[in-house]
């Protein structure tokens, strides 16, 4: 028997009439509620992420083959429906899907775009926890970003590598694929052996099957991940080579766990060798971390065209140099642990990670912040002119569309932002400050109106009101630095 639910409004009519029998029919086809919306409404990515539902966890559960470029896959979701939910969609661009489940049960569903509609049965209650599986196989799509950049699934010079901001993820699994609905993940993926699987979080098990066929061909190896802090989709990875694995602790104990290909190895060590202690001094400035691990992947450099800040194992093309990886690793506070609610919000990412940048030279015998600030404002910052003057383009709040989200007003002005921040309320309200919002909204989503609300709160009297309009939503350079 499926689960009766009747909309709300039909039961208290039913209830009013004493008709519950009756009542009971339509909701017995499962033909109640409504189905969830195609995207969460997010301004720049309009069919990012789906409505009626809160992903709890992902289990994903892999296979990829670089020979054949064909990865298999079966996804189980578990999430919570938010109102009686009809109908809900998953976001997958491109693959096959060949079976989909939900709560057991064979679910119909039908595609368009990036949409996966499913049509559960029977409705799931507002607050009903579902488990949906999807079996889906085929060859995963390189997705090309409004600003041209490649993400999803990449294939790498001796494997393959998924990247997923903004939306690449989609191109892997099925999801709710926008950052404003975090989950904790299993990410188990088969590889042919020899070959080595490195994800987020921490490495459970990995187990190699012989096969019987003597010449070994068929032999795999599954690398099994896991990741208990919340996660957006666009953070999560796989990244499959040939890896150089180094294990090692920080000395507060936090486990490290490095990937570098061996063409990347030597140019890597060193550079590598002090992510501890870049740990270390981010620990000290931004607070405790927010996660169970720490490390990095190097893959080469023409495997995918930017670094990106993967949640616990930041993605390098090629040998880092210091700069990029406190970069990445700042963006574990800022980006991972306190994500934005909208794409809008991406300086909030970007602005601190670069912050984080500049706090590093003054702290190791670099410029200062200040002196940093100044070369941009003065526009001799950049060799060239164009650079110098593209970080006006538009306020850092504010992208002018998609294709712009991660132009140098986000990175270089959101920094800037920062700086006058810093500038109004002095050192030692400005930690507490950063700190502060670290963990205020640690493991969660926060918009900018978050962060100024926040900003005001801890430095009672001061105005800030000029930054905001000027610096942070203002068009055009700001008449004063
Ligand atoms: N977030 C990456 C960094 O650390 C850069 C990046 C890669 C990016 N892909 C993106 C930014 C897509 C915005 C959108 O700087
Ligand atoms: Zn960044």
């Amino acid at each position: 028997m499926p689960r009766s639910v009747p909309l709300v409004p039909a039961l208290t009519a039913c209830a009013l009439a004493l008709a519950l029998t009756a009542c009971t029919g339509s909701g017995a086809q499962g033909t109640s509620g409504a189905p969830g919306a195609s995207g969460v409404g997010d301004p720049y990515f309009p069919n990012a992420g789906n409505g009626g539902y809160d992903v709890t966890h992902y289990a994903l559960t892999l296979a990829y083959t670089p020979d054949t470029h064909r990865l298999t896959g079966t996804a189980e979701i578990t999430a919570r429906a938010t109102h009686d939910l009809s109908a809900f969609d998953l976001d997958l661009k491109g693959m096959q899907v060949k079976s989909l489940t939900v709560a057991g049960r064979k679910a119909r569903w039908t595609r368009k775009g990036q949409e996966l509609t499913v049509r559960p049965p029977a409705t799931l209650p507002e607050g009903e926890t579902f488990r949906t599986t999807v079996r889906y196989s085929g060859t995963p799509e390189t997705i090309t970003d409004p600003d041209g950049s490649e993400e999803g699934w990449l294939r790498t010079a001796d494997g393959a590598l998924a990247l997923g901001e903004p939306t690449g993820s989609m191109a892997w699994f099925p999801s709710d694929n926008h950052p404003s609905d975090k989950a904790t993940y299993d990410i188990t993926i088969t590889v042919p052996k020899g070959l080595q699987a490195v994800s987020n979080g921490e490495l459970r098990t990995e187990t190699t099957t012989e096969t019987t066929t003597g010449d070994g061909s068929g032999a795999t190896t599954t690398y099994s991940w896991r990741t208990t802090h919340p996660m957006a989709t666009y953070l999560a990875t796989v990244a499959i080579g040939h890896y150089d694995i180094t294990r090692t602790t920080t000395k507060n104990g936090l486990p490290v766990y490095t990937a570098v290909d061996p063409h990347e190895a030597a140019a890597s060590r060193k550079v590598l060798a002090r992510l501890p202690e870049i740990m270390e001094w981010e620990e000290y400035n931004f607070g405790s971390y927010p996660f169970s691990s720490t490390g990095a992947i190097v893959d080469r450099r023409g495997d995918a065209g930017y670094a990106l800040e993967t949640q616990t194992r930041p993605f390098f093309p090629g040998a880092p140099d210091t700069a990029t990886l406190v970069h990445e690793l700042a963006h574990q506070w800022y980006g991972d642990s306190v994500t934005p609610k909208t794409w809008r919000d991406m300086w909030l990412n970007e602005g601190f990670a670069t912050y984080a940048e500049w706090l590093w030279d003054e702290d190791h015998d670099g410029d200062t912040a200040q002196e940093t600030f100044d070369a941009l404002y003065k526009g001799d910052y950049y060799d060239n002119k164009a650079d110098s003057e593209a970080i006006w383009a538009f306020p850092p709040a504010k992208p002018t569309s998609a294709a712009h989200i991660s132009d140098s007003p986000v990175y270089e002005r959101g920094a800037m932002v920062l700086h006058k921040i810093r500038r109004t309320v002095g050192d030692a309200r400005f930690y507490d400050i950063i700190q502060g919002w670290a963990a205020a909204h640690r493991y969660g989503n926060a918009d900018t109106a978050d962060f100024t609300a926040y900003v005001e709160k801890m430095a009672p009297g001061k105005d800030f009101g000029g930054i905001w309009k000027d610096w942070l939503y203002g068009d055009g350079k700001p008449a004063r630095p």
